[in-house]
């Protein structure tokens, strides 16, 4: 039943073209191939088998003569000559019952496709496979204005249009779209000079939303040729806007097709944060051109090989564009709050999985985030020029292939003569290593002890030491730097290192850059973290001993009752008030660990965390922080006002997060006064979202989220925020009561997963509300999630992660949790995607 990666084989054929014509309609739409197909000299023998589901099999030829295929829910086998042949067949699919969001579907009356991993064949019959590439020719026979495909553009009328994609591709990279549309148009010449067509696609009225997402996509274009040497090489780029989508966007051949939130957005309507994430996502998905779709996967056990390095592309683009250690920071966080959890649970998995039972369940924060962490390792480790090298030979030598971490990894070796098979444990050992490292000043030398274990994960009890890249500085006691950031390559279980640094009173700055993605335990004090804070001049490890205080701060008002610590809370305000330091740097500086992380730290200290302790002891954190930051708080609030116009640059926003960040705190000790005027005033929506998501923390938000609901009711996007922030930022008993109101709201169209999850995985993310000891947050989810899963079993799947935590919690926590998650697994043809993963949470101990 599962898939293997030690089973792999070549398929039997190859596909020399592929054509397509579709007749579309909405509940029966006809799909009509001829895919020219020759024996494969390196595959097995036999007769074909073309993979398919949920079609209906309307007529099949092979060379005009008609053939009568054997047919099984999940595909068809059929004779065929020992040459080359052709292949026809015709078959009738039904989109307007496609609620799955996979293969060809409709959405607010637009005919769309999703396609990876496996979704071509829900439209027709076809080695769906990422190893089998052919060009591909599309019909599209439809009067709707618009009908898209891949590639160039050929010839139209008034009921057809036709596609052609020169390029080789594999079916994952297929897609459609058709509708009532209009374009937000520009154009992009390459370096080599070929003029692009840019259309961003939406529906009717959203066409002023678009200009972000277009001066992001140019920009991309850019910098891929500027850094990569990588032009685009079609003459259109179409990018389409769609309501009903599972994922963030999908990287189709000349065809990006995105989830409406990450194209959308206006001053009024997008915060800052949503910008940054079109800017992210439009890059990444252009990426893909590249690396992914010029250069694709041999199979889905190889992920992380178009993953893996397009979201570390997208980093880089995003560090390039506005600030490399903001982003890194954001990174950072991100990677502990979804990869460090995952690897810490029963779904831990290598970053190259060696099995599984739906591959959709393994588009994870292992594959692309710790699998970008992976290719940031071994660019630190070779060193910049190198990669750059490595890159271009990987271009060179596997363009238009389909190509295993086994490839890339020789490409490294080639361009540098370095023996990577150590290195290559990053893709195989799952589990997040812990280094401890102990560090000792005297006779004018720092002397680090190193040490790190791997720790065991389910089916991989043993695991051996690899490559870990650990960056390491020192401060002196007055604040000078006294070494400059030094790489330290660990390779063995122990390990020693020393540096001469001139002095005896140091503390040394480890993992800089967060250079690697461990968990790191280096025996200072708050003395020397404080100093790091001050001095270090490594801006990740100067936010890391901030938030390293803050975390050993609420950990003590969490276990002992402690009261604040107050040498942490003094260290806060020369850090605020450094006008050298950027905006939002200093609002990261004042973040707070989650709920999460902090559940996370207890149970990795043996304890059992107390989910209402936890929002209790943040509770009077943030109260304390407020008291004793009140002057410079407010001096910054008032410093930061008058943002016009608005703008959402890098430094714009940080100036609003800063300030959104002060708002915060003061809101504390005012009962929101300031915050509703802010509120009433915000002609942004990062202003009016900052402003009311601490009235809501503070439990003083009704009017104000009355006013916001009638203002935005019939914007869907905006109206997501509505249901969100209630849910994911109030105390937990309000946000229980809401989240159980608003699941009967006559807007909740539960169907729509950007709408399902502003509020049930709204509920989820909200540590205190969701582990709430009365369990009505596991009821509340799991019953939702019984109900998504005969309609829409990927985003069941996804969300069940929620429960991926269980085993920190106490034994009345972990029934009620197994008891839901049980209930779940009851469901009647429970999807294959949700009982992979009910399993797999439940079982791995
Ligand atoms: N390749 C897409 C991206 O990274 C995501 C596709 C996710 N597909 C899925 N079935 N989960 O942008
Ligand atoms: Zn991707």
């Amino acid at each position: 039943r599962p898939v293997r990666l030690a089973e792999y084989a070549p398929f039997s054929h190859v596909v020399e073209t592929v054509t397509l014509a579709f007749d579309l309609h909405p509940s029966a739409t006809r799909v009509r191939s001829r895919i020219a197909f020759r024996p494969n000299p390196d595959g097995p023998s036999g007769p074909l088998r073309l993979d398919g589901e949920k079609l209906t099999l309307i007529s099949a030829a092979i060379d005009g003569t008609p053939v009568a295929p054997r047919v099984d829910p999940t595909g068809l086998e059929v004779d065929t000559p020992d040459a080359p042949f052709v292949w026809e067949c015709e078959v009738e699919i039904d989109p307007s019952a496609n609620t799955e969001l996979d293969g060809l579907y409709i959405s607010n009356g637009m005919f769309c496709t999703q396609c990876e991993a496996e979704g071509f064949r829900k439209i027709t019959y076809y080695p769906d496979r990422p190893d089998v590439m052919a060009p591909f020719s599309v019909r599209v026979n439809s009067d709707l204005p618009v009908r898209l495909s891949n590639g160039n553009p050929g010839d139209s009328d008034a009921d057809w249009a036709e596609w052609h994609d020169p390029h080789p591709k594999p079916s994952y990279l297929f897609a459609l779209v058709a509708g009532d549309l209009v374009a937000h148009s520009d154009c992009f010449k390459t370096m080599e000079g070929r003029d692009v067509a840019l259309n961003i696609w939406v529906r009717p009225g959203d066409e002023d939303r678009c200009g972000y997402a277009m001066d992001a996509l140019k920009r991309s274009m850019r910098w891929d040729e500027e850094k990569y040497g990588r032009a685009y090489d079609l003459d259109v780029f179409n990018v389409v806007a769609v309501d009903d989508f599972n994922m963030g966007a999908m990287e189709n051949k000349g065809l990006n097709i995105f989830n409406a939130r990450y194209v959308l957005a206006s001053p009024e309507t997008a915060t800052d944060g949503d910008y940054a994430r079109i800017e992210a996502i439009i890059a990444h998905e252009y990426f893909h051109n590249w690396t992914g779709n010029r250069i694709t996967c041999r199979d889905w056990f190889q992920l992380c090989l178009k993953e893996g390095l397009t979201v570390f592309r997208d980093q880089q683009f995003s560090g390039d564009e506005r600030s490399h250690a903001v982003k890194r920071i954001e990174d950072v966080q991100m990677l502990r709050a979804r990869q460090f959890r995952e690897d810490a649970g029963p779904l831990a998995h290598p970053v190259r999985p060696e099995s599984y039972i739906e591959i959709n369940n393994f588009y994870t924060a292992t594959i692309y985030e710790k699998g970008a962490e992976v290719i940031g390792m071994l660019k630190r480790l070779v060193g910049d020029e190198s990669y750059d090298r490595a890159l271009a030979l990987y271009f060179d030598r596997h363009d238009g292939q389909a190509c295993t971490i086994e490839d890339w990894l020789t490409v490294f070796e080639d361009a540098t003569g370095r023996d990577l098979s150590q290195f290559k444990l990053w893709y195989s050992q799952a589990g997040t290593p812990r280094v401890t490292v102990d560090s000792r000043v005297a006779d004018g030398t720092l002397t680090l002890h190193l040490r790190q274990e791997v720790p065991a994960t389910p089916g991989q009890p043993d695991k051996a030491p690899q490559v870990i890249p650990v960056v390491v500085g020192a401060i002196a006691r007055d604040g000078r730097e006294v070494l400059p950031s030094t790489l330290v390559e660990l390779t063995e279980a122990h390990q020693t290192a020393s540096f001469d640094i001139g002095t005896d009173d140091a503390v040394a700055s480890v993992l800089r850059g967060f250079s690697a993605p461990v968990i790191l335990r280096h025996d200072l004090d708050n003395a020397d973290r404080a100093l790091l804070l001050a001095h270090d001049t490594d801006p990740f490890n100067k936010w890391e001993a901030g938030r390293a205080l803050a975390k050993d701060a609420l950990m003590r008002m969490i276990t002992d009752g402690a009261a604040p610590d107050p040498a942490y809370l003094s260290g806060l305000a020369p850090v605020l008030t450094d006008d050298t330091l950027d905006h939002s740097f200093r609002a990261m500086v004042l973040g707070l660990p989650s709920d999460d992380d902090m559940a996370q730290g207890l149970a990795d200290a043996g304890q059992v965390p107390d989910p209402a302790a936890i929002a209790a002891a943040r509770d009077r954190m943030q109260k304390a922080r407020a008291a004793e930051l009140k002057d410079p708080l407010s001096d910054l609030y008032g410093g930061l006002a008058n943002l016009s116009p608005y703008a959402p640059d890098a430094a714009q926003a940080g100036r609003r997060a800063l300030r959104n960040t002060a708002l915060g705190l003061l809101s504390r000790l005012d009962g929101g006064t300031l915050a509703r005027a802010q509120f009433d005033a915000a002609d942004n929506m990062t202003d009016s979202l900052g402003a009311l998501l601490p009235l809501v923390q503070i439990g003083a938000a009704d009017d104000a989220l009355a006013a916001f609901h009638d203002r935005w009711q019939d914007d869907r996007l905006v109206l997501d925020k509505w249901f969100s922030v209630q849910v994911s930022a109030a105390p937990a008993d309000l946000a229980l009561d809401a989240a159980e109101a608003l699941v009967d709201h006559p807007a909740f169209d539960w169907k729509n997963p950007n709408r399902f999850r502003a509020v049930i995985g709204a509920l989820g993310m909200n540590h205190a509300a969701f582990h709430d000891a009365s369990g009505r947050g596991y009821a509340l989810v799991s019953q939702w999630l019984c109900k998504l899963d005969p309609v829409n079993p990927q985003t069941t799947a996804r969300m069940t992660t929620l429960f991926e935590t269980w085993r920190r919690y106490d034994a009345d926590r972990q029934d009620m949790i197994r008891e839901a998650l049980e209930r779940i697994r009851a469901v009647p043809n429970l999807s294959r995607d949700s009982t992979e993963m009910v399993e797999r949470i439940l079982c791995a101990g």
